[in-house]
């Protein structure tokens, strides 16, 4: 074997503690004779063992130069940002900071090196009034979060990076450490019994986050630039994944309430019809997600649940 003379593409995860940072931490770690992993996300230390791994706050240019400039990276990839919707109404300054400022660094310095930049983001850019949407609809956010998110792509398409802007929704996954994803959180809400209110007026294709994962793959395969959505096989109300969840981890239906978002009076707006269409992502990267019922399954046996 000649496994020390081999090339290796050089891959640098920003936010690699995220949900999605982990998983795609886990899926590149073990793909250690194609790919050289450098982590780094903003806790001291990475959540995923045995791993390359630097502390970078994204909104501190000079560290993100540091970063990015030593490691030299083939492709890099952000998945992170300032994740929480309801907060950014209220914490506009540090959306705005992490979202947009922390992205235009990333990029400045992606393009320094002349590497691929592959972003993450969200359906939250279209104010939900005629979803699904394809990559060339209209974006008109309806949040603070979502403003945040349309500047962050508007500025990686105008700063002369080579990119790829990955918008997804809903996420899901067997993510072992941090915040509980939705799926985790309807189980552990049935579970200790507590009543919890789904909305019945959101749509969209919630994502397993494996599936992205894959799609980031073929990505950095076929060096694919532009934009493309991710998301999952089926269109469905919030209620309605919810009851499937139920369904599926045999847990009692009684304890979860429809609601509409409305009556909710959630602090950011939602938008209620949405989700996002894959046949470019289908065609153009073989894109093939999980049906809902085989990526409860995959979580159920990673997670033992
Ligand atoms: N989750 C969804 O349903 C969803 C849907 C559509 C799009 N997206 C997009 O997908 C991407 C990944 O989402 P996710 O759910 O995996 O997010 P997440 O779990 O909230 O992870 C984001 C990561 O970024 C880190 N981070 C926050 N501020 C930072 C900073 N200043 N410098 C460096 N790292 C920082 C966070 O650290 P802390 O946890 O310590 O703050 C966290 O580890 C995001 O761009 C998100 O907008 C997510």
């Amino acid at each position: 074997m000649f496994e020390g003379n081999l090339i290796r593409t050089r891959i640098l995860i920003i936010g690699s503690n995220g949900m999605l940072g982990q998983r795609l931490t886990e899926f590149l770690k073990n793909r250690r004779n194609s790919y050289e992993l450098l982590c780094a996300s903003l806790e001291p230390s990475s959540f995923i063992p045995d791993v390359d791994y630097r502390q970078i706050d994204i909104t501190r240019k000079n560290k993100v130069r540091e970063l990015i400039l030593d490691f030299f990276p083939d492709f890099v990839i952000n998945a992170s940002g300032y994740t929480n919707v309801d907060k950014a109404e209220s914490e506009r300054e540090l959306a705005w900071k992490i979202n947009v400022n922390g992205v235009e660094n990333i990029s400045l310095y992606t393009w320094t090196v002349d590497a691929h930049l592959i972003h993450i983001s969200t359906d939250y850019i279209f104010d939900g009034k005629k979803g699904p949407y394809t990559e060339t609809d209209k974006p008109c956010p309806i949040s603070y979060y979502g403003r945040t998110k349309l500047a962050a792509e508007n500025s990686i398409r105008t700063s002369g990076v080579r990119y790829t802007i990955l918008r997804t929704n809903v996420l899901y996954g067997p993510v072992k450490f941090g915040k509980l994803d939705f799926v985790r959180w309807v189980i552990n809400s049935i579970k200790s019994e507590q009543q919890i209110k789904i909305v019945t007026d959101q749509y969209n294709n919630p994502t397993f986050i494996d599936d992205l994962v894959n799609a980031i793959h073929k990505i950095i395969l076929y060096k694919k630039e532009g934009i493309y959505n991710i998301g999952g096989s089926e269109i469905l109300s919030r209620y309605d994944f919810s009851i499937r969840i139920a369904d599926f981890f045999g847990l009692e239906k009684k304890f979860i309430s429809p609601v509409l978002t409305k009556e909710l009076k959630q602090p950011a707006q939602r938008p209620l019809k949405s989700g996002l269409i894959i046949l470019k992502a289908m065609t153009e990267l073989d894109f093939k997600p999980h049906s809902i019922e085989d990526s409860f399954k995959l979580i159920k046996d990673e997670l033992n649940l």
